[in-house]
C-alpha cells in the first residue's frame, strides 16, 4: 500500500510572516498525522521559518528547486546542499522552471540525482502543453520526460522518486484534467517505471496528480488506483481547502 502523499506548492508567494501563518493554520486544521505525507513547498525564504514552525511534527517541508553543484560561484542558486538538514522534499522540473527559466529534460535529471544523492526525494513534475495534447501527443510527451528523470538512477533509489503528472493547460486553469486522464497517464508513469525497474519498484513509486486541485474535486481523483496524491497550487494557499484535499486522499 502507497502512502498517499498530497504538495502544496506555494511557488512566489508569502512573506516570512506569511509562511509561517499559513503552516500555522495548516497545522492547525490538520491537527495530528493525516495518514498523508503532507508536504508544504514554501519559496526558499519560508524554509527556515516555516521549519521552525511544524517542527518534527507530521508535516513535512520540501523546496521548490534546487541547483546541482555543491557550491560556487552561481549567483542567486540554492544548491542540494543548503536544503540538507532544513527539508526532505524538493519539487524538480516544475512546468513553469522549464517554461520560464529553460531547464531542459537534462537539467531536471542532473537535479534529480543531486537530490537523490543528497538524501532528499525528489518530486520530478512531467506533463505536456496544449498544443501537445491537442496533437495527441501527451503520451509521447510524458514518457519522454519520465525517462529522462530516470536517467541514471539506480534501481535501489528509484522507489524513492516521486512522479507528479501535470498537464499544462490544467495548471492554474481552473480546468483539471478529468480523473479519467489523471488515472490513465499515472498508469502510464507507472508502466514506464517497471519497464526500467519491475515490479516492485513501481509498485513503490508514488505518482501525483497536479493542474487545479480543490477540496471539491480531489476525492475523484484519490479514487483512481495510480494517483497516489495531488500536487496543489492555488488551493495550498488557503489551510481549510488544502486540508481538505488531503483529507480527500487520507485512507478509509
Ligand atoms: P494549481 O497549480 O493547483 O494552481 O493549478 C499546480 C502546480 O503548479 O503545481
Amino acid at each position: 500500500m502507497r502512502r498517499p502523499i498530497v504538495a502544496g506548492n506555494w511557488k512566489m508567494n508569502t512573506t516570512v510572516d506569511e509562511g509561517r501563518a499559513l503552516a500555522r493554520d495548516i497545522a492547525a486544521q490538520l491537527g495530528g498525522d493525516p495518514g498523508v505525507d503532507v508536504v508544504l513547498c514554501p519559496p526558499f525564504t519560508g524554509l527556515s521559518p516555516v521549519h521552525d514552525v511544524v517542527g518534527d511534527g507530521p508535516l513535512l517541508l520540501g523546496a521548490q528547486s534546487l541547483n546541482a553543484n555543491a557550491r560556487g560561484a552561481y549567483t542567486g542558486e540554492v544548491s542540494w546542499t543548503m536544503l540538507q538538514g532544513l527539508c526532505a522534499y524538493v519539487i524538480l522540473g516544475h512546468s513553469e522552471r522549464r517554461t520560464y527559466f529553460h531547464e531542459t529534460d537534462a537539467d531536471v535529471n542532473a537535479k534529480v540525482l543531486a537530490a537523490l544523492g543528497a538524501g532528499l526525494t525528489p518530486i520530478a513534475c512531467v506533463g505536456e502543453h496544449t498544443e501537445q495534447r491537442d496533437r495527441g501527443e501527451t503520451a509521447s510527451v510524458c514518457e519522454r520526460q519520465v525517462r529522462a528523470v530516470f536517467d541514471g538512477v539506480a534501481a535501489a533509489d528509484a522507489g524513492r522518486v516521486v512522479i507528479a503528472y501535470e498537464p499544462l493547460w490544467a495548471i492554474g486553469s481552473g480546468q483539471p484534467a478529468t480523473p479519467a486522464v489523471a488515472q490513465d497517464v499515472s498508469a502510464l508513469i507507472r508502466s514506464i517505471v517497471r519497464e526500467l525497474y519491475g515490479d516492485d519498484v513501481a509498485r513503490q513509486v508514488r505518482v501525483q496528480y497536479g493542474g487545479s486541485v480543490t477540496a471539491a474535486n480531489a476525492a475523484e481523483f484519490a479514487a483512481q488506483p495510480d494517483v497516489d496524491g495531488a500536487l496543489v497550487g492555488g488551493a495550498s494557499l488557503k489551510a481549510a481547502e488544502f486540508a481538505g484535499i488531503v483529507r480527500a486522499f487520507t485512507p478509509l
